[in-house]
Parts: structure tokens; sequence; C-alpha cells
């Protein structure tokens, strides 16, 4: 049993699920998320006082459509658990308890003016008309008994409903995202009706993790494979909180890290009073293994092994010198352990690189106090941790770094020129103050050259593009809509500075379709 109360998330494979469950824990609420295929009654435990039935892409007239135990719905109302449905979970619970859904003709998406139907228990302090964000194909055309119509659109006669006893609730657009205006409130709204504690604070799970790796490790040894990245740097200061110089941090070279990376790294780890810190540049065995290597999941392959016989051969060492680990340490934080809909192609795409077996690594006991947190709220343990923002203020860069960002085949060349254009983009984007504001900002060498004029000669050069995106956990992203200003600058120094590089173009695709990275 959890000690904090808890709202369950029943993933109907929507792209917003995650943000469901971010958006419940601003309010200060446990949310777990949950795929529909994996739910049964007995995970709505004693400490589960809500549950949100999230959206799906699909219709539920679909063969192969999502779907759920009706069972749910008695039960709730037996423990007087508050059910909300939005988007697909709105249809299938009013098709669920017998009311009509029809099959849309045209699909609506994008903004809507919500006008409030009568009293409304969800949405109370709402003005009688809002901007919502609405996502449907299909419509609830006729209510269950004992539904009443809370809110309706223009094109959406039945776009929020309640039932009288005031436990199961519906809405057709999604409040979590951002364009839906009174979207907090609702949920706000929806948390109260559940009667939860609100007692998901950061500040105080922090002392209560501590407390608990100390517990479970005791005097036994822990390794780590630090990246200098956020969620490896939180992970290896709350265990050394924890449990001190019994924590042993091996960083690897892999030949494709940034500029000045490897310096930058040991120093911050240095700073933050790691004692244990064991470097080991293996930067030409990843090279030679992948010179001349094309294929993206090829790459990622071998990289990962790579890595893997690397670290394994670094704890065998180790163990020498210091006496056993029982412990394997990772920074693994929740959307890398919940699979949803929306994410599970990124899941196994870092699972892969988890995923190799050796023997020393694979005896290890696996700790990962970050499992149940979100990025942002890594970011705001690492704050409380007293880690630096150049720490938490980074972007994420993939485990296998440059090598995602190089096209086609690896070549020292391109690696020389990925490094001098991250230089400078990272560099100008922090001076221009935009660092701050995106996800990521990086550049990719194209697998392709092309014709330019530089002094008086033809050139026949690469081409690097830059990637710029907003977004709140990488589910989804938009490109980032840069000053012109900025991108000539920065192109200029790049064609510039770096040799080899005639050309540079910006990227401006969303994900999805596209993803954030190139490979
Ligand atoms: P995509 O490219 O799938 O990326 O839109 C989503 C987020 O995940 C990061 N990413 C990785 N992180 N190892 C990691 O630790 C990886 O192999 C990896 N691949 C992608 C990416 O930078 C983005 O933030």
């Amino acid at each position: 049993m959890n000690i904090h109360e808890r709202l369950l998330v029943i993933d109907f494979g929507s792209q917003y699920t995650h943000l469901i469950c971010r958006r419940v824990r601003e309010l200060k609420v446990r949310s777990e998320l949950i795929p529909w295929d994996r739910f049964s009654i007995d995970l709505i435990e004693e400490d589960v006082k809500g549950i949100i039935l999230s959206g799906g892409p699909k219709s539920i007239y679909e063969d192969d459509a999502p779907t759920i135990d009706p069972y749910i719905f008695t039960y709730a109302r037996k423990r007087k658990i508050p059910i909300l449905g939005i988007c697909y979970g709105h249809q299938l619970m009013a098709h669920l308890l017998g009311g009509d859904v029809s099959r849309g003709k045209k699909r609506e998406y994008g903004p809507a003016i919500l006008e409030i139907v009568g009293e409304s228990k969800l949405l109370t302090g709402l003005p009688k008309k809002s901007r919502v964000w609405m996502s449907h194909g299909d419509l609830v055309i006729k209510l269950p008994s004992n539904m009443k119509i809370s809110g309706r659109t223009e094109n959406c006669p039945i776009a929020a409903y309640e039932s009288i006893d005031g436990l199961f609730f519906g809405v057709q657009f999604h409040p979590e995202v951002k364009h839906t205006e009174y979207g907090m409130k609702i949920l706000d709204n929806f948390l109260k009706l559940c009667g939860f504690r609100r007692d998901w604070v950061i500040s105080d799970i922090i002392n209560q993790k501590i407390k608990e790796i100390r517990q479970r490790v005791g005097g036994s040894r822990v390794l780590l494979a630090a990246s200098g990245g956020v969620d490896s740097t939180v992970t290896a200061k709350l265990i050394h909180e924890a449990i001190g110089d019994n924590l042993h941090l091996v960083f690897i070279n892999t030949g494709f890290l940034r500029e000045g990376e490897v310096e930058w790294v040991l120093n911050m780890l240095r700073n933050l009073g790691f004692k244990n810190i064991h470097y080991v540049d293996a930067s030409d065995r990843f090279l030679k293994a992948l010179l001349g290597v094309e294929h993206p999941e090829e790459k990622r392959k071998i990289f990962a092994r790579i890595y893997a016989e690397v670290l394994e051969e670094a704890a065998k060492k180790l163990e020498r010198e210091y006496g056993r680990f029982r412990f394997l340490a990772q920074g693994t934080i929740y959307p890398d352990r919940v699979e949803s809909g929306a994410t599970s192609s990124t899941t196994d795409k870092i699972k892969s690189h988890h995923n190799v077996v050796m023997p020393t690594l694979s005896s290890l006991e696996k700790l990962e106090p970050l499992a149940d947190f979100y990025k942002d709220e890594v970011r705001k343990i690492a704050r409380l941790l007293g880690i630096p923002k150049e720490v938490w203020g980074r972007h994420p860069f993939p485990g296998p770094g440059l090598l995602v960002r190089i096209l086609g085949s690896i070549t020292e060349e391109k690696i020389r020129i990925a490094r001098r254009a991250h230089k400078i983009v990272e560099e100008e984007a922090k001076k221009w103050g935009i660092y701050d504001e995106l996800w990521q900002i990086f550049p990719v060498v194209l697998d392709s050259k092309a014709v330019g004029v530089k002094g008086d000669a033809r050139s026949y050069e690469y081409i690097v593009a830059i990637r710029a995106v907003k977004s709140e956990d990488a589910m989804t992203a938009e490109f980032a809509r840069l000053p012109w200003q900025f991108l000539e600058h920065v192109a200029k120094r790049i064609v510039n500075e770096v040799e080899g590089v005639n050309r540079v173009v910006y990227d401006v695709t969303h994900k999805p379709p596209a993803t954030i990275e190139y490979e």
C-alpha cells in the first residue's frame, strides 16, 4: 500500500495521457498510468480515490477498440470513487452505461467555445462560456439514465455530462492541454470531488526517498553509470545523500560526447561532492566499432553493446579493488517505465539501450529512485537538492550522443562537424536567451553534400540541419519559431567556422509526425 493517495489514469492510447498524469501531480495528487489492457478491478486499491479514463485515437465501433470491464462503474459507485472520462473515455463511459455514441461524420480538432448548461459540479467556478480544446470523430448523442448534460459546443451538443449522484463525469474536450482555458480548474474541481488530501509535495517526498534508499541499501555498495545529464546526476545525488561514499560513479567517454563535455562532467561531479568518480575513456573502442556503420538501428545496437561491455569491465575492476557491488543504480524516470499508447516507441528505444545482458551487471539489484517521477519533478528535486541550474537546466541529450545526430555512415569528419556545430548552437542559444525556453536545440549532420560557393571556388560540402523544439514532455513537440536574426547568425557562424559545411537548414516539422531526434 502506498503512503500517498492515488489517482489512476487508464490509458486508451491518447498522446496526452502522460500529460493528464502530470497535470494531476501539479495539483499535488499522486497519479499513475495504467494501459487499458492491463487494467483490472483489483488495481483499485484502498488508496485509490479517483479514476480518469483517458482519450484515445480509436472509435468505440472499431473491432479492436480498447475497452474496460464495465463492472468498474458498479464498483466505483459502491466505494464512491469518482470517474472522469476525457474524449474517448467520455464516449466509452456513456456507451458502457447504456448511452448512444454516433459515428462522427467529420472530425473536429482544435478550439471551440464551451457553454455551460445548468448546474455542474465539475464545471463549477467557470464562466458561462470559455475556450476548450476539442478532438473527436464520434459524438455522444444520448446519455445513459441518471446523467445530465452540463456543457455543449456548437458542433457537440453533449460536450460535458455528469451523473445525478455526482460520481461520474465526461468531457469531450481535453482539460489537460493548455489551450483549454479553464482546464486546470476543471481537473482541480474533479480532485476536490474525489476528496484528495493533496499530499504529493516534492519537498516532503525527497526526505522520504532518501530514507527509503538508506534502509534498502544499508552498508552495501552501489554502482551508477553517470552521464552528466539531469536524471543520472539527481539519482546519484539522492543516493549519495542516503549512503555517502559507498556510491561509485562510472563516467564513460564514448567519443560521441560534445566538445568540452568530459571535463565539464568530471568537474561538475566533483563539485557536487562525489568522491568515487571513475572515468573510463573508451572513445577509440566506440569509434572503431562504429566507423562506416550506416543504419540507425545498427548504430544504436553496437553502441549499446559496447557501452554495456565497458561498464561490465569497469564493474569487475572496481569489485576487485573495493569489494562486491549489490546495486546498479539507474536514472530511469516514470515515462521510461510506464508504456502508454503514445510513448511505447520511445520507451522501446530507450529500453534497447539497457537491454544487453552482462553477467556482473545483471546480477546486481536495480536501484531506480526516480522511477516515480516525471522530468519536471526531477528538475524540481534537483533544485531542492542544491544541484546548480547548469545541470538541471540542461537539455536532454540521448545516451548514444552525437551518434544519433549524424546521418548515414559514421566518419571522423562528420563527428568533428557535429561537435563543432553543437558548440556554436548551444553557445549562441544561451547568449540570445533562447536556450531556457526550449526543450532541446541541436544541430544534425545530414548525409548529403550540396554545392556552394566559398571565396572564388565552388564547394561541395555537408549540410547541417538545426532542430529546435518546444515541448512539455517530449511525447509531442512543436518546432520553435526562432527569430530569423538568430538563425541567420548561427548559420553564418557554422558555415564560417566549421570546415566541411557550406549550408545550414532549419527543421520546421512537429512531433508527430517527425521525432525530435533524427535517428
Ligand atoms: P524522439 O526522438 O523519440 O525523442 O522524439 C524523445 C526524447 O527522448 C530523447 N531520446 C533519448 N534519450 N537515450 C536517451 O537517453 C536515447 O537513446 C534517446 N533517444 C531519444 C530525445 O532526446 C528526446 O528528448
